[in-house]
């Protein structure tokens, strides 16, 4: 198939990641008859000491006409003033915003072959496999924000729509899986989170009868992944609660570099990104982890181009990577050495060619 995929490398190691991302989606491409072409476009940090705009229009055209987005991260020191008027976080809020992606896709799933590097025990970890879906497009992040010398205020709204779309999204996918979900939210203290708590009662109870479902407050949540994360199946929750309890769970997997994410809404274009950010204190080093980002392309083969055998194959050959020893610093076992992004790519990929 001929698909058109815009990359937004953005900042830090951004560049570093998409790089690896786009060669293991090029290998797919050559070993299984594919043509991808690949747009490059600007976003966040680099998109301001460009052009003065973190998302400029050329970008949002970019991703409107293509078949799906593959970003790195964005943000820095650079850009991170507080009295700066715009910022990096700002440009990517916006495209998810204008792309329609209220729903955030973030599997996380232990790897047998990297138990060892959580600072979890094992048997606490083993066998996990949560999908988290986070809210993207409301809550907090989206809400009328002000700020004057002494005060400042970010206002939380949800409407009904708004959580009916992402529960139905959760309850598709818990169909697929063990038909569990866990909606977490603060029904204890917000007013949102006790519409939150009605409205998802009511789209399962009502369009999916077969999924059970259970309420938990986010801090005994936070608790719980910890405690029993094997019992979790899918996670639905809103976007500041699943932005935190996703970089928590990320110790699950071992590392914040492994964990990927599909944004996905109504419309034809996703957006993929790993769900770490720009790690600035190891940018430009080469040592980042890729695997987060080539999972991530792993997703949008499966969710955006339905090209699902191609997905497995990326998939199955970051394990193989993985356990045949092949670490970034990130996950490297003590007193042993690591590997840099190029050479963790140039693993998966020869697998993507051998095994297929
Ligand atoms: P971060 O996720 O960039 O880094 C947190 C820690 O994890 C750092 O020690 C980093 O080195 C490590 N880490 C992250 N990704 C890694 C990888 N692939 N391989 C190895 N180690 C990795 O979070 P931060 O430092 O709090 O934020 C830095 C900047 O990134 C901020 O400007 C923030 O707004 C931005 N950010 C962007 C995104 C995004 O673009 N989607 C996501 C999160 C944070
Ligand atoms: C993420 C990031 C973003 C978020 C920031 C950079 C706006 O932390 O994708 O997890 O909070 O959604
Ligand atoms: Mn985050």
């Amino acid at each position: 198939m001929k698909a058109r995929i815009t990359v937004l490398a953005g900042d830090g190691i951004g560049p570093e990641v998409t790089a690896a991302g786009v060669r293991v989606l090029e290998s797919v491409a050559g070993a299984f008859g594919h043509e991808f072409e690949f747009v490059d476009a600007l976003i966040g940090g680099a998109a301001i000491d460009a052009s003065g705009s973190p998302l400029p229009p050329r970008t949002v055209d970019a991703c409107r006409s293509c078949d799906a987005v593959l970003l790195g991260a964005v943000g820095g020191p650079k850009w991170s003033d507080p009295s700066a008027r715009v910022r990096p976080e700002q440009g990517l809020l916006e495209l998810r915003r204008t792309l329609g992606l209220f729903a955030n896709l973030r599997p996380v799933r232990t790897l047998e072959s990297v138990l060892d590097v959580s600072p979890l025990k094992a048997e606490v970890i083993s066998g996990v496999d949560i999908m988290v879906v986070r809210e993207l497009t409301g809550g907090i992040y989206f809400g009328r924000k002000s700020r004057t010398a002494l005060e400042a205020e970010d206002v939380c709204s949800y409407s009904a729509h708004e959580i009916e779309r992402v529960t139905r999204t959760a309850g598709r996918l818990a169909m697929q899986r063990k038909r569990r979900i866990v909606s977490v939210d603060k029904a204890n203290v917000l007013e949102t989170s006790r519409l939150w708590r009605s409205v998802v009662e009511r789209v399962i109870s009502e369009e999916f009868p077969d999924v059970s479902l259970e309420h938990m407050l986010v801090d005994a949540a936070a608790m719980h992944l910890l405690l029993r994360p094997t019992s979790f199946d899918v996670l639905l929750t809103e976007n500041m609660f699943g932005d935190i309890l996703t970089d928590e769970a990320s110790m699950l997997a071992g590392s914040l570099g492994l964990l990927p994410s599909a944004s996905l809404g109504d419309g034809r274009v996703g957006l993929y990104e790993p769900i770490h950010g720009s790690a600035p204190d190891i940018a430009g080093r080469g040592i980042a982890n890729p695997c987060g980002t080539i999972l991530s392309s792993a997703m949008l083969l499966r969710h955006s181009l339905g090209l699902e055998r191609e997905a497995a194959t990326v998939e199955a050959a970051v394990e193989s990577s993985l356990s045949s020893g092949l670490r970034t610093a990130d996950i490297a076992r003590k007193g042993q050495a690591s590997i840099g992004t190029e050479a963790v790519a140039d693993a998966i990929i020869e697998r993507i060619l051998t095994v297929h």
